[in-house]
């Protein structure tokens, strides 16, 4: 079916309108003019909060911006997806990530059968394998309890349970230590077996297809080096695997009764909930891990109910094109204002860059307008020593999603309220910045002469009016980060349906694997199958010569 171009919809054109009054307003002005700005513009649902008052936004740029959501059908594909719909038109699946965090009461049934029971009955899998790795009961070959773990998997197979056990350090079990292996660049590997000892440590050999070159390349790796302490028939006390592709994980040697299985309709990026995130449930427990689903879960039943003007994501989601359609932004900054969330930015790369960073629309033609922004970003309040003087004073505008937790896991005096008041103090400078006024009476009070004040008032200028949303939570625990991840996984849904595009496939990540496999026997020496353009026939050489010294 033909899309619409974006363009020619009647909610886009109103809102062009608006925007040529809008482009101009001024933050300081619109908080002077509407002082219940923070309860007009905020959210709350599933333990999360909502600041978006710091928009250039007024109730008119709402009300369009969710006219332009419902033109586009949010609601009916939002729809269509929890119905389990085949919604990933280029890969002929349904989308139902969401059917994951649904309790065993649910009922869902997608070609003919109700997935329900099968999830309940992978999580039951993962309950009785964690309590007993927790426990101490799994032994290794020598008798020993299991102390480290060691994920082996790339992209949603590693950047998920990474961030959320890291997330989540605080209700980790004390005696074991998680380790996450992606890169094929063999440095990684080898830093995480220098930290294992073969007798307690359990591979989890994690991927949806597995056939990743990264992947199955680590997962042999270890293999051999496990094999070169221990032998084949220890090898079911160390190896397990979480796949969709039973033949395979057998093929690899890892007993059929160690595979935690999943379903082709959970994208990469989406898996953390499903049997991808059994490191996270090894981490905090079965308990905690069944938190997190709910906190994915009230997210669902909140995006799936609440009327869009009160609905998180879609506001999020719209704000977002709002600015990368209309001030044309090109990038998107997360700043947790919490250490156990450095992994975040990196992880939202994935589900927002992986998800909408596409060119054509879903029935193909070349989209009207651009799509998804660069997401970016790292943890508060390193980033302000380093990155937010562009952001205060940089030539471009790049909105800014602060994340806080309003009590710490820590005991520490006095370390949170610094931590939350810079967090605070950053979203206001980007609003209110510091005008030419404001800097000539602080240089004046500094005694400085003149020539001096005007020489350095433009520097010292803040032009203020960049946006930023701001999410809190009272503390990050399993319920609220499930909720928060959910939160954006929305989101992206949201933007996805406003741009046309099929926010589930990822075909460019294609090209890559292929030329890689073509230049890689050229590197050990085999005659070269196609002939390259000169640069990467230099390269190649350069590479061949090292290689062979
Ligand atoms: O990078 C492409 C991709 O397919 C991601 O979408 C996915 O998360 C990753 O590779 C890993 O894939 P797999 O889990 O099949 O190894």
């Amino acid at each position: 079916m033909r899309e619409i171009n974006l363009t020619d919809t009647v909610a886009f054109k109103a809102l062009a309108s608006h925007f040529a009054e809008a482009k101009d307003w001024q933050m300081r002005m619109l908080f002077s003019r509407q002082p219940n700005r923070f309860d007009r513009f905020s959210a709350e649902a599933a333990g999360l909060l909502l600041d978006y008052s710091k928009n250039r936004i007024d109730d008119t740029t709402m009300r369009l911006l969710l006219d332009l959501a419902r033109e586009r059908g949010v609601e009916r594909k939002r729809d269509a997806m929890f119905a389990g719909e085949k919604i990933n038109l280029t890969e002929h699946r349904a989308v139902l990530h969401t059917a994951l965090r649904m309790p065993r009461t649910a009922r869902l049934v997608v070609d003919g059968q109700d997935v329900i029971p099968e999830v309940h009955a992978v999580l039951d899998h993962i309950k009785a394998f964690t309590d007993r790795v927790r426990t101490g009961n799994w032994l290794g070959a020598t008798g020993r309890a299991i102390t480290d773990i060691v994920n082996i998997g790339i992209g949603g197979s590693d950047l998920g349970p990474e961030m959320a056990c890291r997330a989540l350090r605080p209700f980790a079990h004390p005696r074991l230590t998680m380790h996450f292996v992606a890169n094929v660049d063999g440095h990684d590997l080898d830093a995480a077996l220098a930290k294992v000892n073969p007798e307690t440590t359990l591979f989890i050999i994690a991927s949806k297809t597995f056939t990743t070159r990264e992947t199955m390349m680590n997962a042999r790796s270890a293999r051999e080096w496990f094999l070169g302490h221990r032998n084949e028939a220890d090898l079911p006390k160390h190896f397990v695997a979480v796949s969709t592709n039973t033949q395979a994980v057998g093929e690899f040697g890892i007993d059929p009764a160690n595979m935690f299985p999943f379903w082709d309709w959970v994208g990469g990026r989406y898996s953390i909930w499903s049997s991808i995130g059994l490191p996270l449930a090894l981490a905090i427990g079965f308990d905690g891990f069944s938190e997190f689903l709910g906190g994915g879960h009230a997210m669902d039943q909140h995006f799936r109910t609440a009327p869009l003007e009160r609905n998180m994501p879609v506001i999020m989601g719209m704000i977002g094109v709002w600015y990368r359609n209309f001030f044309g932004t090109t990038s998107l900054s997360i700043a947790p204002y919490h250490q156990d969330l450095s992994q975040f930015p990196a992880y939202l790369q994935q589900l927002e860059m992986e998800s909408n960073g596409k060119r054509v629309a879903i029935d193909g033609r070349p989209l009207s307008l651009e799509s998804c922004p660069v997401v970016w970003g790292n943890v508060g309040t390193n980033g302000q020593h380093a990155y937010f003087q562009l952001l205060h004073l940089g030539t471009d505008i790049v909105p800014v999603d602060f994340i806080a937790a309003l009590k710490p896991m820590h005991d520490l005096s006095g370390h949170h309220t610094v931590l939350l008041a810079n967090c605070f103090a950053q979203s206001e400078a980007f609003m209110r910045g510091k005008n030419a006024d404001e800097v000539r009476a602080e240089l004046h009070a500094q005694r400085l002469a003149e020539s001096e004040i005007e020489a350095l008032l433009p520097h010292k200028v803040f032009p203020g009016n960049r946006p930023s949303n701001t999410i809190l939570m009272d503390e990050l625990a399993p319920a609220t980060l499930g909720a928060l991840i959910a939160l954006y996984e929305h989101k992206v849904f949201v933007q996805g349906v406003v741009w046309g595009i099929n926010s589930f496939d990822q075909w460019g990540v294609e090209l890559g694997k292929v030329l890689a496999k073509n230049i890689e026997p050229e590197l050990t020496g085999m005659p070269c199958p196609e002939a390259h353009d000169s640069s990467t026939n230099g390269l190649i050489a350069r590479a061949k010569a090292a290689l062979s010294e």
